[in-house]
């Protein structure tokens, strides 16, 4: 079997259909990297996976990540292709160590057999639970709500456990907020369903759902509505950029926070959001939602210093105008 490589280094995005996914395959070939995307459209987009080969398959199919290790020079393997649904795996724990923590292991395991040594993972603040004190640092205690955040840190100690044992070397980007779209609107969000805030909020704005539901008004914030760090996620592709390139140079592995420092609570998104659209947004005020913590704000200082990472996007406004941007001209989603 011929190799494929080329002068710019392949990099494969597990789950480079998905929403961060394929804006990281955008950001990799806008910057001379190769992205090869594993995908296996449970939740991505075929429509979203422009910018490299792709490959319509399962991170537990070893076979197919051999033939996709023979056939191109991987660099170096990012992996956002775990599921992301905090409700739902607290009713389906086992879907999420499943895929998110099993399956992690067998795409690992490929790695280590085929020599391939450098491994960018999407974790995520949900890896400390309950915070202690705001902003969140990356020496925060993790100890996870739920059973997603438990997945993401399982794998980030079998991370640890992989390279004492196999010397496979990573970098984890624990996120939090991420939202917006591409500036250029060629790809946006479209879960299914649709859990997260700016979204729903902008869904409401276009009249495709009645009303925004407010989970609990009673939180011990100065609005009584929950705080949250929103990051766009280009800035979101510019850390993994720049985390991939010092895991090249340095070959030491590491966690890092990736927020802008800054919490907006659920009033003051749906606030901007009605500035920005022009439309008047329905509110509806519910109970509050299992497992949300009252403020999640992270301090980056870390990659800031260390990566050099520069956000971009970290206006909440700019936020939500590439979201508002991508909604209206994709009103049905990639469909
Ligand atoms: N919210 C509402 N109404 C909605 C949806 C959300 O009031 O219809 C509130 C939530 O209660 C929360 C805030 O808006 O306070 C943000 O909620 P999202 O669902 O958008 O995001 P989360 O903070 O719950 O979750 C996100 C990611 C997870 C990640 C988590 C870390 O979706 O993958 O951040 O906290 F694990």
């Amino acid at each position: 079997m011929t190799t494929i490589s080329n002068t710019k280094p392949h990099v494969l995005v597990v789950g480079g259909a998905g929403y961060i996914g394929s804006h990281m395959c955008k950001y990799l070939a806008g910057h001379d990297y190769m992205p090869v995307v594993l995908d296996n459209l449970v939740y991505g987009h075929r429509q979203a996976v422009r910018w490299g080969p792709f490959y319509n398959g399962s991170m537990e199919n070893k076979e197919l990540l051999a033939h996709i290790f023979n056939r191109h020079e991987i660099t170096a393997v990012m992996h956002f292709a775990a599921y992301c649904y905090v409700g739902e795996s607290v009713t389906e724990p086992s879907k999420y160590y499943r895929n998110n923590v099993s399956n992690t292991a067998i795409l690992l395991d490929a790695m280590v057999e085929n020599n391939v040594e450098n491994f960018i993972f999407s974790s995520s603040c949900a890896t400390y639970g309950e915070p202690n004190e705001i902003p969140i640092t990356e020496n925060h205690s993790q100890y996870p709500v739920n059973p997603y955040g438990r997945t993401k840190l399982m794998v980030e100690q079998m991370l640890n456990d992989f390279q004492n044992a196999y010397g496979l070397k990573y970098i984890c980007l624990r996120y939090f907020n991420a939202a917006g779209a591409d500036p250029q609107c060629e790809i946006g969000e479209d879960h299914r369903p649709e859990t997260h805030l700016i979204p729903l909020v902008l869904q409401a704005a276009m009249g495709k759902r009645a009303a925004i539901s407010v989970f609990g008004n009673d939180y011990p914030t100065p609005d009584g509505t929950c705080i949250r760090d929103y990051i766009h996620v280009y800035d979101l592709a510019q850390a993994h950029l720049l985390a991939l390139e010092k895991l090249l140079n340095d070959h030491l592995s590491d966690c890092y926070n990736l927020g802008n420092g800054e919490g907006h609570s659920v009033k003051e998104v749906i606030h901007q959001a009605r500035k920005i659209t022009g439309k008047s947004i329905p509110v509806r005020i519910s109970d509050r939602r299992k497992g949300d913590p009252a403020v999640l704000i992270g301090s980056s200082r870390k990659a800031m210093e260390a990566l050099g990472w520069r956000p971009e996007f970290a206006d909440l406004k700019i936020i939500i105008e590439t979201a508002w941007k991508w909604h209206t001209n994709h009103p049905e989603g990639y469909r």
